[in-house]
């Protein structure tokens, strides 16, 4: 296939992100292999590549036109300053970007760390929001192993990513404020969905994204009910154009099917008990279109 017809995307090669990217990636019938080494791999069934990369080059590579999309933290987008396109908010890989301090800093909101030296490895998030704050602090930038830095002797608190808070426990560090919240996006470069046949490539990715997507997030469920109480049901179940009722041999029972969202499905069920639904079936649903 040529080359210039296939979208390329850039994912993590390990981390936070990567399990869950590829999964994204998978779920929409792309067959690929993902070894672990091989850091550019080209999908079998669908005009997809992919390049392996640090999370922390991904916004750069989709900048640059190295990668067409990526998939990527919020936070790394931002502190990349990038103008980039999020195409999708896939909110996995929640974490938040958070000061901590060590035993003894007594810490009183941001104002505490006027003049103080923070390690962080997100410089340009972490001074825009002391700045929108009024806070004049002395930012030591490094791009790992943050949590070392107080015991080092080379800064006096840090910011960094926290998501379990397992790394900073483990390094005699307390986290006392959230400043900023993270989850992962899919991102282009602006203008990029205008871009043809490129475009149009992605166009069916995210049809392909949605699909499952929306499906994930409902449920199919299928009840008897007494054929006179149709008119409650159709009020209980609501938000779809009408639910498919077919009669029973019995004629005073139907059977109804219907598609409702995951997170009402309790007081759907609840409701439909006490209207009389009798063999209440929900069932799981693997794709579905708008
Ligand atoms: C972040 C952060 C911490 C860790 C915190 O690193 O720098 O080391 O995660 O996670 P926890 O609260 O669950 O212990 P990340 O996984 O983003 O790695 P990276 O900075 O190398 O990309
Ligand atoms: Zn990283």
């Amino acid at each position: 296939m040529d080359e210039q017809r296939r979208l390329r995307i850039a994912i993590q090669k390990s981390g936070r992100l990567s399990e869950k990217s590829l999964d994204i990636v998978h779920s929409c019938g792309i067959d690929f292999n993902a070894d672990g080494r091989v850091l550019r791999e080209v999908a079998s069934n669908f005009p997809l590549e992919f390049l392996f990369v640090r999370d922390d080059d991904i916004p750069t590579y989709v900048a640059d036109d190295v990668a067409d999309i990526g998939i990527v933290g919020r936070n790394e987008v931002d502190e990349s300053g990038y103008e980039l396109e999020v195409v999708r908010d896939l909110g996995f890989a929640a974490c938040r970007l958070s000061i901590a301090v060590p035993e003894g800093f007594r810490y009183e909101g941001l104002k505490s760390l006027e003049g103080r030296r923070i390690a962080t490895s997100y410089p340009r998030i972490l001074s825009g929001i002391l700045e929108d704050n009024g806070v004049k602090a002395t930012l030591v930038t490094v791009s790992g192993s943050v949590e070392i830095t107080p015991t080092v002797g080379i800064a006096d608190c840090i910011c960094d990513l926290v998501s379990t808070g397992t790394t900073l426990r483990m390094n005699g560090l307390r986290e006392v404020e959230a400043i900023y919240h993270t989850s992962a996006v899919m991102v282009c470069r602006p203008g990029f969905r205008q871009d043809g046949e490129k475009a149009a490539i992605l166009d069916r990715l995210l049809l392909r994204m949605d699909t499952v997507n929306n499906a994930r997030k409902k449920k199919y469920i299928l009840f008897n009910l007494p054929a006179d109480r149709i008119d409650d049901a159709a009020r209980i179940v609501g938000g779809m154009k009408s639910p498919t009722v077919t009669p029973l041999l019995d004629r005073s029972w139907v059977s109804v099917q219907s598609v409702i969202a995951e997170d009402r499905f309790w007081s759907v069920f609840e409701d439909l008990r006490a209207i009389g639904a009798e063999g209440i079936l929900v069932m799981p649903i693997e794709k579905m279109s708008d």
